[in-house]
């Protein structure tokens, strides 16, 4: 039972296999929290504390540990919820009204039903609870039953009360090319916000929190969070004055109000949420474990080509099908187009709205080279930015009116496009029957949806933020549906679209326009926090790399790009004879372990080296990988020991280092160790392992 309830102490306990979380009703109709940590069996030993007030200035509000705080009364810190009714009223007071439980083959969950106390608006807290994964998702639905019109000024999924003071609050900060950079601040009196108000995309904080009492990758309490939501959001922690600390996370507030009319309902995005009494690697491997089970497609991804960085937007029919040619000697699996193959498209002025072929790179159509590609057997993708329209094109001449504007003001061009306004029916039509048209007409197997600019002179309606990202959520489940086999990438100027609410509707994310391979084990590292391995579109590209010039050996480059799905974006054409046959070795070794890889649980490998080693386990069944990373040897040199997780500890294991092979029980290769010395710079090695 993952839910159980005390019906006469109105206390409601939610039970994962390892954890608990408790909360109740009190006498005044409050919903009070209890309890967020490690699993404790005894409902009944949770007490709803009496509550004083301390003074007139820390009013009874104040001190109570709120589920679901709304705005309105002697409340002064954080709320979730601030409503404006027709008459004006700003303040929203409920009152219990029931519970439900429902019991689905993944999850259980509990539905509590509080109303306002004069108005008709109804407020329902939901929890699902995921009693193997160790998670919990958090949800509100509003529903105005009332004749008249509501206003929704500020709408958090959900508040969580975290029984400390001075803890670690985790994120990333960044910006284009410099995504899933992690930030570590300590919380202290006052708040922290992060928030993303561009509508579209962040690469500047991502939708979570991660709240840590000094842990580890494996000692230590966490408290995490993640908002199953792309485009605008905004999350509070706030350490108060009463010794804990309150985090918050949900729809923007900037510049947001839904309007809920009679008869409506919202529902508020899910807080994918966890408790973790062993430090980070727990919490990272039951959101992988989650996202695996419910989110990402089953099978194993394809080795992707992408011709981008080779050519640019000087896409031609005949160098393409060259390009595929040699994808396919190399093993790729998937040959994909990017940006320039359609419209005007010569750079980054024109073509974004004409999704028609362009006559001049394809004389004969696209379908010369996919039959081409296709004739090689591979799989063929193809690059499509369909949020937005650059001023020349026919679509813009003839519908000036589809961007997003304000009558008297000029919209603002951001490489050189604007954003389309999504939340029109005729532009959500639009987009989505030139999709349609394109998967339907073309045999297309994946689809790179980008999305570089953020969205600026909104208009008039103040949803528009949430309705943006419901569009494109809509159109690519609607097209998922009718084109079942087609992959779809969610990309974004780079890495601006990874987060908890595309993933499950995207299939991949594109992690970064930074492709430098030395940058990318930082972003990757921090991606894997949160983020399945699987969902990590990785490329192999050309040196000096175009943005850090930096030049790196290739097995690096590929080592580095095999700890996601293996993509190549090189200029193979250019390739000599040795770089050819590495390759060719890379991506045949790539292929042998990706079971491991996309679907094992993975690791980061802590040590004590004073030597830069970035390392990486992956495991699955009786089979394990080591990716061990140096990019540069310093500090006399040393070995760095190497202590292996998740073995079984009487087993043996056979372990195959490039210098021969050795055995050793999981005991032993867990406890002590093994020693390990990269050499030079940019050195790296995959080391295989298994049960024997
Ligand atoms: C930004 C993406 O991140 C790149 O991979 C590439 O698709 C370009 N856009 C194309 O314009």
């Amino acid at each position: 039972m993952s839910i159980v309830v005390n019906s006469a102490q109105n206390v409601f306990l939610l039970q994962t296999a390892l954890n608990s979380y408790a909360f109740g009703i009190d006498d005044q109709g409050l919903v009070r929290h209890l309890y967020w940590g490690k699993r404790i069996d005894a409902i009944d030993d949770f007490e709803m504390p009496v509550l004083t007030e301390v003074s007139t200035n820390d009013p009874v509000l104040e001190i109570t540990r709120e589920e679901f705080p709304v705005y309105g009364g002697l409340r002064y810190k954080e709320h979730c919820l601030k409503v404006t009714f027709a008459d004006g009223t700003r303040e929203m007071v409920y009152e219990y009204a029931g519970y439900k439980i429902i019991k689905e083959e993944s999850f259980d969950e509990l539905i509590l039903k509080l109303k306002d106390r004069h108005y008709r608006l109804k407020l329902e807290l939901h929890y699902k609870v995921y009693e193997h994964y160790d998670l919990m998702e958090r949800y509100v639905v509003l529903r105005n039953e009332s004749e008249e019109k509501m206003e929704v000024e500020k709408l958090h999924s959900g508040q969580f009360h975290i029984p400390y003071e001075n803890l670690n609050f985790s994120n990333v900060h960044g910006h284009w090319g410099a995504e899933q950079q992690r930030f570590v601040q300590k919380v202290s009196y006052g708040k922290i916000v992060i928030e993303n108000r561009r509508g579209i995309s962040t690469h500047n904080h991502n939708p979570y929190f991660i709240l840590d009492l000094d842990a580890t990758e494996t000692f230590g309490e966490v408290y995490f969070g993640a908002l199953r939501r792309s485009g605008n959001f905004s999350g509070v922690v706030e350490q108060t004055q009463y010794g804990e600390t309150l985090v918050q996370l949900g729809l923007g507030e900037h510049d947001f109000c839904l309007e809920l009319l009679p008869g409506e309902s919202f529902e508020s995005p899910a807080i994918l949420c966890g408790y973790s009494a062993t430090g980070f690697e727990t919490m990272s491997q039951n959101l992988h474990r989650f996202a695996g089970d419910f989110l990402l497609r089953e099978g194993l991804r394809p080795v992707l080509y992408n011709s981008w960085e080779a050519t640019g937007f000087g896409v031609s029919c005949e160098e393409q099908k060259k390009l595929a040619k040699k994808a396919k000697e190399l093993g790729a699996e998937l040959f994909v187009v990017d940006d320039g193959w359609f419209g005007e498209r010569n750079g980054i002025d024109n073509g974004l709205g004409d999704w028609y072929v362009n006559e001049t790179k394809f004389p004969n159509g696209i379908d010369e080279l996919i039959s081409e590609v296709k004739s090689l057997g591979l799989l063929f993708g193809i690059w499509v930015e369909p949020e937005m329209v650059n001023p020349p094109t026919k679509l813009y001449a003839k519908h000036p009116d589809w961007i997003y504007h304000f009558d008297t003001r000029e919209s603002d061009t951001s490489r050189g496009q604007y954003v389309l306004d999504m939340t029109k029916p005729e532009v959500q039509e639009y987009i989505y029957r030139m999709l349609d048209g394109l998967l339907s007409e073309h045999d297309i197997d994946y689809i790179k949806w980008d999305a570089n600019r953020p969205i600026s002179q909104t208009g008039l309606s103040r949803d528009l933020w949430y309705r943006h990202i419901e569009a494109v959520y809509d159109i690519v489940r609607r097209l998922r549906k009718k084109h079942p086999k087609v992959l779809f990438e969610a990309c974004a100027s780079g890495g601006g679209r990874i987060d908890y609410g595309i993933l499950g509707i995207f299939d991949d994310f594109w992690t970064s326009d930074n492709t430098d391979a030395c940058d990318r084990l930082t972003i990757q590292d921090t991606y894997s926090y949160l983020y399945p391995m699987k969902a990590m579109r990785a490329w192999v590209t050309d040196c000096p790399n175009f943005l850090s010039n930096r030049v790196i050996p290739m097995k690096f480059r590929f080592h580095s790009a095999m700890l996601g799905t293996l993509g190549i974006g090189c200029n193979i054409l250019e390739f000599s004879e040795a770089e050819t046959e590495l390759a060719k070795e890379m991506i045949a070794e790539y292929k042998e372990i990706r079971p491991i890889v996309q679907e094992g649980v993975f690791y980061r490998i802590k040590h004590t080296s004073a030597n830069d080693y970035s390392l990486y386990e992956y495991k699955k069944d009786r089979e394990g990988l080591l990716f061990a990373f140096l990019p540069q040897s310093k500090i006399g040199h040393r070995s760095v020991t190497v202590k292996l997780r998740g073995l079984s500890e009487a087993a043996t294991y056979s372990v195959k280092l490039e210098s021969g092979e050795f055995r050793k029980s999981g005991a032993y290769l867990m406890q002590n160790g093994f020693e390990l010395r990269l050499t030079g710079d940019y050195a790296s090695t995959l080391i295989r392992f298994s049960e024997l």
